[in-house]
């Protein structure tokens, strides 16, 4: 028998898929929406290759609650969501706010009304460090703990803060509604977690980040580098005040941060601590200029980069405190930076087309 049954939205999606990977691979039951605006249901056979069980997949918006109602009158077992399904290029949030705060801030108005009408009542959020700002603003606040002010530069991160507000309100309001009835409330849980640079693929190469546009991120980036694609990175500032100028960041193995979803599903079941917000970052920050050496070695390849101008909104440092996770959650990063850079390398060296090819038939068998 599965040990849950677990709605997960945006589950196509990179940090998505590997959470419903390793969700399944310890007995979930897992139910995927994704409109696919993203990603590709290809996914969904990736995952069934790696672990020999296809997730139910359901092709939707997230701010179509009626089709949402019809996902949770499907499948009554669902007891627990975790909420991937968001816009998250942080440029195009200042273009287009509306849409950032329609997908992103309704379409989580409407997850939780469907969980609330049909008594779901644990959901682990897809937070970001961005929340923060620029933590360096305040003195001693480096690495970042949970307990440092916010302060999003951008309309995604404004985006992210009113989501975790949403939820807390929610959470609150429906453990206080019960405990007026008389009962515990105990069940309403949400975890907030705080990504820090999400980087690498699965180790096998049959499962990466695949964007459907241009890329963004630094590691994708460099990616396209080593492969052609790109003639040349344009490194966005080196006057930071930091070791080579460049700006510096806590990169985390995509593995390690799926496996920070279990463990704070597992909590919220286990301990119902109401709402709780958790860093999920390794605590080791890396420059730019660092990420750029450890891909080249990762690759074998010379990078060619060009330093430019530092891109708006971007700040100097962040890098996570994420001893609360470590000490809660019992949560550890296994994994290195240099294995994300070797990870992405086998990735994207083996799978140019992404999900649109097949994978090579000496990953399948292996
Ligand atoms: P992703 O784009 O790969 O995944 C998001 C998924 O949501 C995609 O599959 C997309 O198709 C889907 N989606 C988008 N709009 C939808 C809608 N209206 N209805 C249903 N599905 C929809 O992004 P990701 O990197 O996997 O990010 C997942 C979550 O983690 C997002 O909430 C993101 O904001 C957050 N996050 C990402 C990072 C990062 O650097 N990747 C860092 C911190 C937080
Ligand atoms: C990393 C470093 C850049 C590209 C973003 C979001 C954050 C979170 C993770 C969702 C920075 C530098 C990058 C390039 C460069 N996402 N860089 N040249 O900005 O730390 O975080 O993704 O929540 O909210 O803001 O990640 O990968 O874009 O940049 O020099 O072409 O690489 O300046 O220092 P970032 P990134």
């Amino acid at each position: 028998m599965a040990v849950g049954s677990v709605l997960v939205t945006g589950g196509t999606g990179y940090i998505g898929s590997f959470t419903t990977l390793a969700l399944i691979q310890v007995g979930y039951k897992v139910v995927i929406v994704d409109s696919l605006y993203n990603s590709s249901d290809e996914v969904v056979n990736r995952i069934e290759l790696l672990s020999g069980t296809k997730p139910a997949f359901y092709s939707l918006d997230i701010t179509d609650e009626a089709a949402l109602d019809k996902v949770f009158t499907e499948n009554p077992d669902i007891d627990s969501v975790i909420h991937f399904a968001a816009l998250k290029a942080v440029g195009e949030s200042g273009e287009i706010p509306l849409e950032y705060f329609r997908v992103n801030v309704y379409g989580s108005m409407c997850l939780l009304k469907s969980m609330e009408k049909h008594n779901v009542t644990n959901i682990v959020f897809s937070s970001s460090a961005t929340v923060y700002g620029d933590a360096t603003r305040f003195p001693n606040m480096i690495p970042i703990p949970e307990d440092c002010p916010q302060g999003p530069t951008n309309s995604y991160g404004d985006t992210k803060v009113a989501v975790e507000r949403l939820i807390s309100a929610q959470i609150n309001a429906q453990r206080n509604k019960a405990k007026k009835g008389g009962k515990s409330g105990d069940e309403y849980n949400a975890a907030l977690l705080r990504y820090f640079n999400p980087a690498g693929s699965h180790p096998s190469g049959i499962m990466g980040e695949d964007p459907q546009g241009v890329p963004y991120n630094l590691l994708p980036l460099l990616a396209q580098v080593a492969t052609g694609k790109r003639e040349k990175l344009l490194v966005f500032g080196d006057d930071y005040d930091s070791k080579d100028g460049t700006a510096i960041r806590d990169y985390i193995h995509i593995l390690d941060l799926a496996n920070g979803h279990l463990l704070a599903l597992n909590y919220l079941r286990e301990q119902h601590p109401g709402v709780k917000a958790w860093n999920l970052g390794t605590g080791r920050g890396s420059t730019v200029f660092e990420m750029i050496n450890a891909f080249k070695k990762a690759c074998g390849k010379d990078l060619k980069y060009e330093v430019v101008g530092r891109r708006d909104g971007d700040v100097l440092n962040l890098t996570a405190n994420a001893d609360l996770a470590k000490k809660e959650l019992g949560w550890k990063p296994e994994h290195t930076l240099e294995d994300a850079c070797v990870d992405l390398w086998r990735w994207t060296e083996n799978n140019p087309q992404g999900y649109r090819q097949q994978p090579p038939k000496k990953l399948l068998e292996k």
